[in-house]
């Protein structure tokens, strides 16, 4: 299995944390979003044991929580004692509800709207991840009409090409985000920071990009990061307490695909920080991370009912599902892989090649290509697994499909995470 946290049982059933996901989706009907409780605590508690122990007390992962969004995780985070990375007041919103403190929160966003400043300042986020001049002078001038003070880090592109994907990579220097190193830019908005009297500078901020499986990209944005820490220190005196690395850990969707030993990963990241630093000759700044896809994809699957099976003769053959596009657009925008399998009959080898498709009035709407499924029929559950990272946060209601439940499986327990989408919920705003 592609996990350990997934297996097979008696019956041939695929299970997730020990759960039968055909009974689950018997149970809470399809499309069905599964998490694993235990799977997500057990990243969690990797990378927070992998940090402390090579970066000291007080260094810490922040989920970042654009991979899963809902009051649950937030619930989960809290009890795991790790902090959190939100992108808009939504998900701060969504935190704060859920009783997480966000003086746990770092803000990011290349956006943020005179409404979220006054919002994040106002509920207590805890640090801004200041993205440019323009949001800068407005969070001070902010501040300085409430009176009060807010801890920041600036974002800073490292100009670091990370091998992934082109929509998920952010620290080059033609980015929508940060300042740049290269153009002396992020001099230029260090130096504004420091002049400005209502915001206390805590150190940088950068993030290569996401789904990444080497270490050197991340070793190299670290080195460029301590480079420039050391050269301000220089021209301005200012030390950086605090360098937040960003997230981007790849996570093994399909065989054949490297599985990351997160702790092995990390280790050897800081080995690479700690050595930078002591050639420059800087002390080491609080290191932090901001993991999300790591945290959180291995512990869902999402599972489909079959509604077709067509073969047109002498080209392809189609499965389509009740699902698709609106609950993982992620075919559609990065052809990303994914495994598939029919959950029923999860022990039986694959015999019938075809597209898995989706039920949207769309030919993009495809989940996967050239799955191979053992003689799928209407009424089977076909499982995508490693669905727990931007499938839900990315969700749409497109052709007016209703987004799947969550339900939360935990010590062989289910229980609703979030309920599924009626009818009625999508018309609810409108007059
Ligand atoms: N920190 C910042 C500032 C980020 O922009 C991101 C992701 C993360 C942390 C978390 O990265 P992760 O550990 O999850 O790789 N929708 C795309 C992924 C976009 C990632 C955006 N930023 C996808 O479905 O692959």
């Amino acid at each position: 299995m592609l996990h350990k946290n997934l297996g097979i049982n008696e019956k041939g059933h695929l299970t997730i944390g020990n759960a039968d996901v055909v009974s689950l989706a018997e149970k809470y009907g399809t499309p069905l979003m599964i998490l694993d409780d235990g799977r997500i605590r057990r990243n969690i508690r990797l990378y927070k044991k992998a940090v402390e122990e090579n970066f000291g007390k007080g260094s810490l992962p922040l989920f970042a929580s654009k991979a899963l969004c809902f009051k649950g995780i937030y619930r989960l985070a809290k009890e795991e004692g790790i902090g959190m990375d939100a992108v808009s007041v939504g998900e701060l919103f969504t935190a704060e509800q859920a009783g997480f403190d966000l003086s746990l929160a770092y803000f990011h966003g290349n956006n943020k709207t005179d409404e979220d400043i006054a919002f994040a300042v106002s509920h207590g986020v805890g640090t801004f991840v200041v993205d440019n001049e323009d949001e800068l002078r407005a969070l001070n001038e902010y501040l300085e009409k409430v009176g009060k003070k807010q801890k920041i880090l600036l974002r800073i592109t490292p100009g670091i090409d990370p091998h992934t994907h082109k929509a998920i990579v952010t620290g080059s220097v033609d980015s929508k985000f940060g300042s740049a190193i290269e153009t002396g830019q992020a001099e230029e908005i260090t130096r504004l920071a420091l002049s400005l009297k209502n915001v206390e500078l805590q150190g940088f901020h950068c993030h290569i990009g996401s789904q990444i499986f080497e270490i050197e990209p991340f070793a190299e944005a670290a080195s460029v990061m301590l480079s420039f820490i050391a050269y301000i220190k220089t021209q301005t005196g200012f030390e950086a307490k605090i360098l937040n690395l960003g997230g981007g850990l790849g996570v093994k969707y399909v065989e054949g695909q490297e599985e990351l030993d997160y702790a092995a990963v990390i280790g050897e990241m800081a080995k690479a920080i700690k050595l930078r630093a002591a050639e420059i000759g800087v002390s080491l700044p609080l290191i932090l991370l901001e993991p999300g896809r790591s945290l959180v994809a291995d512990a869902g699957l999402t599972v489909y009912t079959v509604g077709s099976v067509k073969t047109i003769k002498g080209y392809k053959s189609y499965v389509s599902v009740d699902g698709g596009m609106p609950d993982n657009p992620r075919f559609a925008l990065y052809e990303a892989p994914y495994t598939l399998l029919l959950a029923n009959k999860a022990g039986e080898k694959g015999d019938f090649f075809c597209s898995v498709v989706g039920r949207c009035c769309e030919s993009g709407d495809i989940l996967q290509e050239n799955v191979c499924l053992p003689s799928p029929r209407r009424g089977d559950y076909l499982a995508v697994l490693c669905t727990g990272a931007y499938n839900y946060s990315m969700a749409s209601n497109y052709n007016r499909i209703p987004r799947p439940a969550i339900v939360w499986v935990k010590d062989g327990a289910d229980s609703i995470a979030v309920r599924r989408e009626t009818n009625e919920d999508m018309i609810r705003l409108e007059v």
